[in-house]
């Protein structure tokens, strides 16, 4: 039998076109619990799930840092809490992890999701801070020094995927890079106030590019409001190099990098932990260092050796600790990570 009981007016939910723009409605791995599947599906094709954090080298980081039981740990970088979650699982039960992070975006989604796995806390505790903050952060904790402290450097899967943060290119978003974005001024501010020579210095000196005066000229003759922007005309500068593909792609990331680094005092940040570190640690305790790019690890090497030499570490790493190469084929955003530990001495007796 019909119905013909009037039903209220439903508006037809607009069409979007046929295919989302928008990151957050474009990929299913962002609602990892309804598409599970999904997931699996990326990180078997040795990619990122949007919105997700493959943590690096988890094996050899605890194998540096040996956390047990009862200890107390710093990270110093919480990112996605990959890392964090691992030394959480050595140091309890009575063991404690201060979680520390500049991204006021990122750290209550990744402090929610350690609450939900039952990290409360009475273990975790978590500080919108840069680690260049770390000391007072333990002092108002009542801390001293930390048994185990980690600084995993750079920026998360889920900031470099998201068009909005404006580090990547593979989808283009207005050109901002900071990691902060409540703090100081976007990528694309910095380089419109930066004159052309201090722009090829500071491409040379954050990310040692070779074509560091052809592409600071390219930067300063157009205005670069968007990721793309800055894309197309880092690799306009380049075609009339004649450069071959690779090579263009090389610097096209390093300049990414470069810009990244000054718009968020990455290196003075690093060079304040590495000075900091041995006055962080408790005696006997163990740092643990993930860098990517030669400019950081120069600065950790140097560091620690120098610890070393004065007595304030009882051992650093020798050779550099690189991911294995199943590690890299799995997830090829660890391939430029390096890895350096140190021991904090204890007193004479
Ligand atoms: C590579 S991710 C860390 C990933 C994390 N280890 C994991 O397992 O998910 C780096 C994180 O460090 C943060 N970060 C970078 N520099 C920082 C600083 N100076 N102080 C605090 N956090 C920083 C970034 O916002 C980012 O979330």
């Amino acid at each position: 039998m019909a119905d013909d009981t009037p039903r209220p007016h439903k508006r037809r939910s607009r069409y979007r076109g046929k295919n989302p723009r928008a990151f957050h409605e474009k990929y299913k791995e962002l609602d990892p619990l309804r598409y599970g599947a999904d997931v699996e599906k990326v990180l078997s094709s040795g990619k990122t799930p949007a919105g997700s954090h493959r943590p690096i080298m988890v094996d050899e980081i605890l194998e540096c840092l040996r956390p047990v039981p009862g200890e107390m740990a710093v990270d110093a970088t919480l990112g996605g809490g990959g890392h964090a979650r691992a030394i959480l699982e050595r140091i309890l039960p009575a063991g404690r992890l201060i979680g520390l992070d500049v991204d006021p975006i990122e750290l209550p989604r990744t402090e929610a999701r350690l609450r939900s796995e039952g990290f409360g806390p009475d273990v975790f505790t978590v500080h919108h801070s840069n680690f260049a903050g770390l000391a007072r952060v333990l002092a108002g904790e009542g801390l001293v020094g930390a048994n185990v402290i980690l600084a995993d450097l750079g920026v998360s899967s889920m900031q470099l995927d998201n068009p909005d943060r404006g580090f990547g290119y593979k989808e283009s978003g207005a050109l901002d890079m900071r990691m902060n974005p409540h703090k100081g001024l976007p990528a694309s501010q910095v380089l419109a106030r930066t004159p052309v020579d201090r722009l090829a210095r500071l491409l040379e000196a954050n990310a040692d590019e070779p074509h560091a005066d052809s592409i600071a000229a390219a930067l300063k003759a157009t205005p670069i409001e968007t990721t793309g922007d800055l894309h197309e005309v880092v690799c306009e500068a380049l075609t009339a190099l004649r450069l071959p593909e690779e090579e263009k792609k090389a610097s096209v990331r390093r300049t990414f990098q470069a810009l990244r680094i000054a718009v968020n005092d990455e290196f003075a940040t690093l060079d304040w932990l590495l000075r900091s570190l041995p006055e962080l640690l408790a005696p006997g305790g163990r740092v643990a260092i993930l860098t990517f790019h030669s400019g950081e690890d120069r600065r950790v090497k140097k560091a620690l050796q120098s610890g070393h030499r004065d007595g304030l570490y009882a051992s650093i790493s020798g050779e550099v600790i690189r991911p294995s190469r199943d590690e890299v084929r799995a997830n090829p955003r660890a391939s430029s990570a390096k890895l350096r530990w140190a021991i904090r001495s204890a007193p004479q007796t």
